[in-house]
C-alpha cells in the first residue's frame, strides 16, 4: 500500500520516482532562492516549513504533524500522544556547540514528527542549524549509507557513533552548490531514493 497522496498514485514505484523528482527540484530551490536563510533554526517550527516546502506537491501532510504511531526496525518514535510536549522540549534544546546539536539532532529523529519524509527534511534543518551557529555543514556524500543507518539505529541509546561519523564529515564549504546538490543525493540514497541527479533535475 502506497500512501495517499495529492498525486493520485497507487503504486509504489511510480509514486517514489515523482516523488523523487518534485522533492529534489524543491530541495534545489530552497538552496538556489535563498528560502532556507528565512527559516526558523533549529525549532520545530523550522522543521515544518522545510518539510512543508519539500513535500508540498506530493502529500497533503506536507509541514503537519502526524497523527499516528510509527515504528522502524525496532524502535518505535515518539507516541502521538506525547509527541507535542517532546517538540516543545527539543526546541529548548541547546545548539551552540556541534555535540549539541547533534544531541539535538538525535531527538529530533526519535521524535520523528512527521508520517513520511523525516530524514529527508531532517538532515537540512541539521545543516541550518550548523551552518547558522559553527559555520559548517555536513558533507552527506563523505558519509556512507550503512554507517549512518546504523549509527541512527544506535543513536536512541548511545550518539557516539553519530557524532564522529558526522564530525569527520563536517566541511566549512557552507555556500557551495555542488556540496549541496550532492549532499541532497546522499541523503536521499539513504532513503532508497537514487533514480535522478539534483544537478539534472
Ligand atoms: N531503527 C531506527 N531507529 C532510529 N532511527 C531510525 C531507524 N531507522 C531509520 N531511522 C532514521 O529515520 C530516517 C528515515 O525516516 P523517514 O521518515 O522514513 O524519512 P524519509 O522519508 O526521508 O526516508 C532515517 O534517515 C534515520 O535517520
Ligand atoms: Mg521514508
Amino acid at each position: 500500500m502506497t500512501l495517499e497522496n495529492k498525486l493520485g498514485l497507487t503504486d509504489a514505484i511510480e509514486l517514489a520516482h515523482a516523488e523523487e523528482r518534485l522533492t529534489k527540484k524543491r530541495a534545489l530551490e530552497l538552496y538556489d532562492k535563498k528560502i532556507l536563510d528565512q527559516y526558523e533554526v533549529g525549532t520545530f517550527a523550522g522543521l515544518q516549513q522545510i518539510h512543508g516546502y519539500l513535500f508540498q506537491d506530493v502529500y497533503e501532510f506536507a509541514g503537519k504533524m502526524r497523527t499516528v504511531n510509527i515504528a522502524k526496525g525496532n524502535f518505535r518514535f515518539a507516541p502521538v500522544l506525547y509527541l507535542d510536549e517532546a517538540l516543545k522540549s527539543i526546541d529548548k534544546m541547546p545548539q551552540d556547540t556541534f555535540e549539541a546539536i547533534v544531541e539535538k539532532y538525535v531527538e529530533m529523529n526519535v521524535a520523528h514528527p512527521f508520517r513520511e519524509g523525516n530524514g529527508r527534511s531532517t538532515r537540512i534543518w541539521l545543516d541550518n542549524i550548523l551552518r547558522r551557529e559553527i559555520g559548517r555543514v555536513i558533507d552527506w556524500s563523505m558519509v556512507d549509507k550503512e554507517d549512518y543507518l546504523l549509527a541512527m539505529e544506535r543513536s536512541p541509546v548511545r550518539d557516539k557513533e553519530i557524532k564522529s561519523l558526522l564530525k569527520e564529515a563536517l566541511t566549512d564549504k557552507i555556500d557551495d552548490r555542488q556540496v549541496y546538490m550532492k549532499g541532497i543525493d546522499a541523503s536521499y540514497r539513504y532513503e532508497g531514493y537514487s533514480t535522478y541527479r539534483t544537478e539534472d533535475i
